[in-house]
């Protein structure tokens, strides 16, 4: 009797973290073609399941013309947040913030002022991680430590009172361990939430996204809750001096190496981006800023050319149902078993958080309710042995891990991904971790392969058609785009999908470079936080001048 044939198996020889990292760090660089992505011709392996599956997964591919579309709904929902009339009723806020670029000047923090030197911190505060970064800002470079601090659930839905502690203190250890008591430290924090900025160094959070729910926390002041938690766990000298969004501290941080940088963009739990834009042109800037240019007529044709830069908050693009056209089945079932319904819905598309939870939707709904994969049949079935595997393997699709929601992370799909083609190592070693099969079939591989490549390529051009709709936005002749954020990071083709669908999307004339920030959400909020120190010296240098001359006239 014919024995059920088994597959071949993962072999696990290191710890199955290690082996993922070092999978993800020897990533498949090597772009894929159009046609892998459109799924005709990835394996050689082309049968009719494999037809069938390409069929009902097809919903994810968006066209040319779709994208275009989205980038024109996107960019007349940038002028209703822009717009002090619409505003309020806008889904994309577009935060100003209170980073400006005025060059001849110091009075106005301009992203390309020169920073003080010296030892600065950072808090990051916003993925599923939270880190402690020492930037010392040298005349030429700089040197960065950092420590990252895991957030349990517990800390990301509890009291918010809860998570200031954690975070004061993970300070107070860090401070210790790189024994920086003693000094005094000018703070930058990266808190990347939608917040109304009230000045460099206050924001006030607005609503919770990336399934953060603390109580306590939505309408308060952000830095207030800091200082009184670092207050409560240590006496260190610690200031915060700027609180700002990861896509801000991104865009500075690669300004500071390239002046052409003027957007900001982040693709990891969440997605968002940040650009300079004109101050004539957000008509929903803060009151104190509206005052204060009409004050200040002289500076009128200055405040021309002044840039400013704008959170735009992007993910929330489409709550007002302008994208349910292209959204499937499972972007509508993602929504309504979130804690958030209606929220963020062009993040939930493309954001880490939601991209394993989507592609694991779509591989139930072929495996479990089509039955098209992990069904091999064996020959024969009259062997009590093969029967009993087979009857497990049924019990295990719908009772396992394959059936238990976000069983299946984002890194593991970046894993799945970086198989080159007609090889499944590391498929198999992804669905054999994340929901315990081992008896996946080369063909079932390369279905959840093409599954999980249509998911993450939708997410990629989604992201080009806005990136595209900011660039053409600022028509500039050449900007380098600043991106951080771990689906960049690790997913070994987004970055290449994103490119090239970018530069089919952006007009002839405007040309773009994408540049990789390693940590540059944290090392920017250091950076800002070095300049505001730097102007605070500046202005109270100016004042005791100033304070010597009145004393020398009267005299
Ligand atoms: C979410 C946040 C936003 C942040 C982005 C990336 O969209 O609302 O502030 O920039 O995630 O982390």
């Amino acid at each position: 009797m014919a024995a059920l044939a088994d597959p071949p198996r993962a072999v696990l020889t290191t710890s199955s973290h290690e082996r993922l990292e070092q999978q993800l760090a020897n990533r498949y660089h090597e772009p894929p073609s159009e046609a892998q992505y459109l799924g005709l011709s990835t394996h050689t392996i082309f049968d009719e399941n494999y037809a069938k599956v390409e069929q009902q997964t097809r919903c994810l591919m968006l066209s040319h013309k779709q994208l275009a579309s989205i980038e024109l709904i996107l960019e007349n929902e940038f002028k209703r947040g822009l717009h002090r009339d619409t505003n309020s009723v806008a889904d994309i806020k577009m935060y100003p913030t209170h980073i400006r670029d005025k060059p001849q000047t110091y009075k106005i923090l301009g992203h390309f002022a020169e920073p003080d030197e010296g030892k600065f911190l950072a808090l990051d505060l916003g993925g599923t991680n939270f880190r402690v970064i020492l930037v010392e800002l040298l005349t030429d470079n700089f040197h960065m430590e950092n420590e990252v601090y895991s957030l349990t659930q517990k800390l990301t839905t509890g009291p918010g009172s809860d998570l200031f502690d954690y975070i004061a203190d993970c300070l107070v250890k860090f401070v210790s361990k790189h024994n920086l008591q003693g000094h005094r430290l000018p703070l930058g924090f990266t808190f990347s939430f939608p917040c109304e900025q009230e000045s460099l160094s206050h924001a006030r959070l607005v609503t919770w996204t990336k399934g953060f729910t603390c109580s306590g926390v939505e309408g308060e002041n952000v830095t207030e809750l800091l200082t009184a938690a670092i207050k409560r766990h240590t006496d260190l000298d610690i200031e915060v001096m700027a609180v700002l969004n990861d896509t801000v501290g991104t865009l500075v941080s690669c300004a500071y190496q390239n002046r052409e940088c003027r957007l900001g963009l982040i693709v990891g739990t969440g997605t968002n981006a940040c650009y300079m834009e004109r101050v004539n042109e957000v008509h929903r800037m803060h009151p104190g800023d509206d005052e204060q240019q009409e004050n200040n007529s002289h500076d009128a044709h200055d405040h021309l050319h002044e840039t400013t830069v704008v959170n735009t908050e992007w993910g929330a693009f489409g709550d007002n149902g302008t994208l349910d056209f292209m959204r499937t089945k499972w972007d509508f079932e993602i929504d309504a078993a979130s804690a958030d319904v209606g929220k963020q819905l062009f993040e939930k598309m493309i954001g880490g958080l939601h991209i394993g939870e989507l592609s694991r939707r779509v591989i139930v709904d072929i495996a479990i309710n089509m039955k098209l994969l992990f069904h091999q049949q064996p020959k024969q079935t009259s062997c009590l042995a093969d029967s009993e595997k087979l009857f497990h393997r049924r019990q295990l699709l719908i009772e396992g891990k394959l059936n238990q929601k976000y069983s299946l992370q984002s890194k593991y799909v970046s894993l799945i991904e970086s198989d080159p083609v007609d090889r499944f190592e590391n498929t198999r070693l992804a669905l054999l971790e994340s929901f315990g099969i081992d008896w996946a079939s080369d063909q079932d591989c390369a279905l959840v392969k093409m599954i999980c490549a249509r998911v993450t390529t939708r997410a990629a051009h989604l992201v080009s058609a806005a990136v595209a709709c900011l660039l053409n936005k600022m028509a500039r002749p050449h900007t380098v785009v600043g991106v951080d954020g771990s689906m960049f990071r690790y997913h070994p083709h987004f970055r290449s999908i994103m490119a090239k669908k970018t530069k089919e999307l952006v007009r002839d004339q405007f040309r773009f470079q994408l540049m990789f920030s390693e940590d540059g959400s944290g090392k920017g909020a250091a950076i800002v936080a070095a300049v505001a120190s730097k102007q605070r010296r500046i202005s109270m240098e100016m004042l005791r001048n100033k304070q010597l001359e009145n004393i020398s006239s009267c005299s």
